[in-house]
């Protein structure tokens, strides 16, 4: 072999070794992911375009990132885990002492949010840490900024959509879920239950 052909060989095994790993990884972690069923993959995957309309703009965009297969949550699972979770983080964005008042204000106005953690888990910075926890998974396509509009859209959703008005709508949905994956899949049912998270 001459020495160009040899250095392209060389070039083309690096690549390989590099890209292999990778792709098998991605390949775990979005097994993994399918094949551990939650409730909320029950529920659908798109929110209605009334809800998302009356959205701002910026959460409106991050919305649109997450529901993507291609750089967005949809890459490992279906849009629907994050869209039908428990989860609610209370207002304040970054702003740590303006979550924790959010949160004192609601357990005082809404107590029934902190009842039935299967229902809601009204938490700081709950969906903060999960965006983060996603994005190290190992083959994780999801950009910095992306990452950022993604949070945006779910602190934003989650307080509009589960608390105040709507509560007793998303008890319902919730409760609904939770029972179709008890009907269908005892097994995991008591798994997810025996580690509270369900
Ligand atoms: C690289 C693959 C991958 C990507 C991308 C991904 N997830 Fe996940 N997700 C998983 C796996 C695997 C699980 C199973 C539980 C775990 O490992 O945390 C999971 C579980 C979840 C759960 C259920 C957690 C629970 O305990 O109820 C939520 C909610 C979730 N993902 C949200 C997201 C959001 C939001 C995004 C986008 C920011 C995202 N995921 C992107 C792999 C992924």
């Amino acid at each position: 072999m001459n020495r160009k052909l040899t250095l392209i060989a060389a070039v083309a095994l690096l690549g390989a070794s590099f890209a292999a790993p990778v792709r098998a990884a991605e390949m775990t972690e979005k097994e993994k992911a399918l094949s551990n069923p939650y409730p909320n993959d029950f529920g659908p995957d798109t929110l209605p375009d009334a809800v998302l309309k009356a959205y701002p703009a910026n959460v409106q965009a991050g919305y649109k990132k997450l529901i993507s297969t291609k750089g967005g949550c949809a890459q490992c699972h279906s849009a629907a885990r994050p869209l039908n979770s428990r989860f609610v983080e209370p207002e304040g964005g970054i702003d740590d002492k303006k979550q924790e008042a959010s949160l004192a204000a609601l357990k005082k106005a809404q107590p029934e949010l902190f009842a039935d953690a299967t229902v809601w888990q009204v938490e700081t910075k709950i969906w903060s840490r999960y965006v983060k926890r996603m994005m190290n998974k190992p083959g994780c396509g999801i950009q910095k900024a992306d990452g950022k509009a993604i949070y945006e859209f779910l602190a934003y959703d989650s307080v509009k959509r589960k608390t105040g008005a709507n509560a007793a709508a998303w008890a319902a949905h919730r409760k609904g879920l939770v029972d179709q994956l008890k009907a269908k899949n005892p097994k995991r049912y008591d798994e997810l239950k025996e580690a509270k998270d369900l």
